[in-house]
């Protein structure tokens, strides 16, 4: 499905494990029509609770912080944010957002590494409008997406970029992009001074975003 031209939006997927435990995991997804299409990288906490549980929450939020702060657990630890339930589905979406959509599992295509879930929309709501592009923000996302590739990415390529995405930050961030870039530029020198990742965290997580060549340039993260 996932044609080069395909549009993406990126957002913050929130699940719960069948014990309840909730997971929140940026994700860059394609709307089709009516549905939601999530391509989770396998293996992952998000993939393994929709397919336990058969929903996912989607949250479209300008809130920032949530993208840096999952990219950069592993050096920094897991930080928690503040959730309400869902309404139609055992799940929770993070309060911080402007809107979300609750959604059930409708199908699911067989990749083994990155399957594409075709979820439908049982129920919607929206909570805040939105006030307008920021470019901080959007550094914040790009940066959350160098974080997520940095053991494929040289030194020079990250300085580079992070100096182009400084300037937005510089001239239009408020404080929470402000402290989203601070947790991105300390993850970078954490990893490259090869400290240990922060106990607690999913060593996992930050990889896959830009997990393979193949589906960086058309996968989420991207
Ligand atoms: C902007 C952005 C978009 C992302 N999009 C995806 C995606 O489409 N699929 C995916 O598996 N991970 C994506 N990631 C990376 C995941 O959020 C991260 O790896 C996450 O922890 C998923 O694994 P988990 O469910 O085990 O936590 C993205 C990260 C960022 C910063």
């Amino acid at each position: 499905m996932s044609g080069t031209n395909d549009q993406i939006f990126e957002t913050v997927v929130t699940t719960v494990a069948p014990d309840g435990t909730p997971h929140v995991a940026p994700m860059g997804v394609r709307y089709r029509g009516e549905h939601v299409i999530l391509m989770p990288f396998r293996p992952s906490t998000t993939f393994d609770n929709i397919s336990a549980t058969g929903h996912a929450v989607l949250n479209l939020l300008t809130d920032t912080r949530v993208f840096a702060a999952c990219v950069t657990a592993r050096w920094l630890g897991r930080r928690e944010w503040p959730m309400l339930p869902a309404e139609r589905i055992g799940g929770v979406r993070l309060a911080a957002a402007l809107g979300h959509a609750e959604l059930e599992l409708h199908a699911q295509s067989d990749d083994a590494q990155r399957p594409v879930l075709t979820m439908a929309r049982i129920h919607e709501a929206q909570h805040a409008g939105f006030i307008g592009f920021n470019r901080a923000q959007a550094a914040v996302i790009e940066g959350a997406v160098l974080v997520s590739r940095l053991h494929m990415l040289s030194t020079e390529k990250i300085d580079a970029e992070l100096a182009y995405l400084r300037i937005a930050i510089d001239k239009t961030a408020g404080p929470e992009e402000r402290e989203a870039w601070g947790w991105l530029l300390e993850a970078i020198e954490r990893h490259r001074k090869g400290a240990a990742p922060a106990s607690g965290s999913s060593e996992g997580s930050a990889d896959s975003a830009g997990g393979t060549d193949s589906t960086s340039s058309s996968g989420g993260a991207a």
